[in-house]
């Protein structure tokens, strides 16, 4: 069972791992699947840090607030370039200078998080909580939307659906826990 810091830098490893599908994909039709597997992915990935992972660097880690702010913000700027990927033709020029833009982006939030987040975090939560957190990502992992939501940042709409913000995660503790099932 891997711990939650491990959970998400795998993913990133099969982020990374897509990019390249992305860049030695041979036709338009490729590059579409591709990328479509990997605005799933990302948004999934992104509102689990968001959901379950930015609240506790907030109360855990020195400077905590200006780092999620500085996240969520990247975050909010990958979202735009995919919902424009999104509707676009893969066969127009500007896919390609979007995708461009969205690897260089997201490469540098992978960057960030395992060279200056993911140690701090690591050194400021139990091992025990790093494996309950993982639990809870695996779980908002397959609820979360798969669509990007760009316009805000600070609230996004899923947030806004079920709020207050930290509702879904103690509902995915409870459910993860047994409690309120029997
Ligand atoms: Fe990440």
């Amino acid at each position: 069972m891997a711990d939650v810091i491990e959970l998400l830098e795998h993913d990133h490893r099969e982020v990374e791992q897509m990019f390249t599908e992305y860049e030695q994909a041979a036709t338009p039709e490729d590059k579409r699947a591709i990328v479509d597997n990997i605005i799933i992915e990302l948004v999934r990935h992104s509102e689990a840090e968001e959901q379950a992972v930015y609240p506790m660097i907030r109360s855990h880690i020195d400077n905590g607030d200006a780092i999620v702010e500085h996240e969520i913000d990247e975050h909010s700027q990958a979202e735009r370039l995919m919902k424009s990927l999104e509707g676009m033709d893969p066969n127009n020029p500007e896919f390609g200078v979007l995708m461009g833009q969205l690897m260089t982006a997201i490469k540098e939030h992978v960057a960030e998080e395992e060279n200056v987040v993911f140690p701090q975090f690591r050194q400021t939560v139990s091992p025990e909580e790093l494996d309950k957190l993982g639990k809870t990502v695996q779980a908002l992992k397959k609820i979360v939307p798969t669509h990007p939501h760009p316009m805000a940042p600070d609230h996004p709409p899923f947030n806004a659906l079920l709020a207050p913000g930290t509702a879904l995660v103690d509902r995915v503790r409870d459910l993860l826990s047994g409690r309120g099932t029997s």
